[in-house]
């Protein structure tokens, strides 16, 4: 994730210091270059001795080498990195960054820093909430420091409240993620609707008809989408996944009427739309307004046909738009994904298969078959659903810059 790239890590004086051994740790393990450069406060918290044995890296601290006197150029540092992360933030030196005192290595190499600056303040609750902390926080971010949040729980202090450093996997992430989002974009400026999840179909106030899907796949090709730059508007089904980006307007929805809907607003908007979502091709004939009773006798349920949301709006797809479904097959995968590419006026459709327990609904990975309308096809490899995002907006990607 960060291979090769080449990351300084400052650390100050805070409790969750212990935190960033394992930071520095997540760091190398994903082919990080990092340098530890640690303030004079942070080394009360932590040893240099294990910093430079995890980093493979003597830990900078001092202006000068106490040895030999050599500087310790902090412009050099500064131009070096890719990215700089700040974890843990004291409260004392976010105020150094934003008032630029430089009576130490981390705070003047912040200063010459080009890159972006990732800062995860760790301090007590009553720390963080002041209103000069905050101040200096929104300066941060007004300089352009993207801030990891704190969460909230048990503190170094015993009280409880917001002012934990947060986890050392999403620094990790959020680090990924900064770094992504300062590549060139090639979707920028493509707008590109996603459907995803399952819909519910309601029989009475307690009771719906649904399926397995859990909205992953369609969540991960929102995401790589907006990583390509592409302004995304996801509408979602009954899903327990959050997901946040500035290029992502989320809606959510229940039944696959309120889907078409949502679909039939955004639809016109965008030069693409991925049609990942479980719907529901039918729904009850009549909802109930009660609670249905238990009785010993059987029970039918009227069932009526939902609308085919992928197939309506195919039919009047403009010429520059391009439609991308899915086909979930249990058998004769091909024949019937091709059937649904004419039917559904597809320019490609993504044919996956719910039969074994890695692919398909709910799991983390998938196997899929990318089908074109000229009946050219390409299969891949068992991949997790973020990677199989990247093939089908790869794809896409083709056919959009055409
Ligand atoms: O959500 P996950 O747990 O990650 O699982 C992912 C998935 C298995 C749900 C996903 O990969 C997938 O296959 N989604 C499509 C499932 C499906 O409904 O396939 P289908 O073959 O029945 O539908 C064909 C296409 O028409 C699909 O693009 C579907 O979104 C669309 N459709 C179907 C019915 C309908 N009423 N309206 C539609 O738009």
């Amino acid at each position: 994730m960060l291979k090769g790239k080449k990351v300084i890590l400052g650390i100050t004086g805070s409790i969750a210091a212990y935190k960033a051994v394992y930071l520095l740790r997540l760091l190398v393990k994903t082919g990080a270059d990092v340098q530890v450069i640690i303030t004079p406060a942070g080394r009360k918290f932590i040893t240099p001795v294990t910093l430079s044995a995890l980093s493979g890296k003597p830990v900078l601290s001092e202006f000068f080498a106490n040895n030999d006197g050599t500087w310790h150029s902090h412009v050099d540092l500064g131009l070096w990195a890719d990215i700089m992360i700040v974890a843990p933030a004291s409260a004392n030196t976010m105020g150094k960054m934003v008032n630029a005192i430089c009576d130490n290595l981390l705070i003047t190499t912040y200063l010459s820093a080009k890159c972006p600056v990732l800062v995860a303040p760790a301090m007590d609750l009553d720390m963080f909430a002041h209103p000069a902390n905050q101040r200096n926080i929104e300066l941060l971010r007004s300089f352009g420091a993207q801030i990891v949040e704190p969460g909230t729980g048990e503190l170094a202090s015993g009280l409880e409240g917001k002012g934990r450093m947060e986890d050392p996997e999403v620094i990790v992430q959020r680090a990924v993620d900064l770094l992504e989002s300062q590549k060139k974009k090639s979707l920028t400026g493509k707008k590109v609707l996603v459907t995803a999840g399952p819909t519910y179909e309601n029989i009475d106030p307690v009771r719906f008809i649904g399926n397995y899907s859990s909205g992953k796949m369609g969540f991960a090709i929102a995401r790589t989408l907006a990583d390509f730059g592409a302004e995304v508007y996801l509408v979602a089904g009954p899903v327990g996944l959050s997901i946040s980006h500035p290029l992502i307007k989320r809606t959510d929805v229940v039944s696959a009427l309120e889907m078409e809907a949502a679909c039939r607003e955004f639809f016109p908007l965008c030069d693409a739309a991925v049609f990942s979502a479980a719907v529901a091709d039918y729904a009850p004939a009549a909802v109930a307004n009660d609670k249905l009773k238990r009785t010993d006798a059987e029970m039918t349920i009227r069932l009526k046909p939902n609308p085919d949301i992928a197939e309506g709006l195919g039919a009047k797809k403009k010429e520059n738009q391009v439609t991308v479904g899915f086909a979930l097959e249990t058998s004769n995968g091909e024949v019937n994904a091709l059937r649904k590419i004419e039917k559904k006026n597809f320019d490609f459709i993504v044919l996956n298969s719910p039969n074994k327990a890695e692919e398909g609904f709910m799991t983390d990975t998938n196997r899929i078959t990318i089908i074109h309308k000229d009946h050219k096809k390409e299969s891949f490899p068992l991949k997790s659903k973020k990677d199989v995002a990247v093939d089908i907006v790869t794809a896409l990607e083709k056919i959009l810059l055409k």
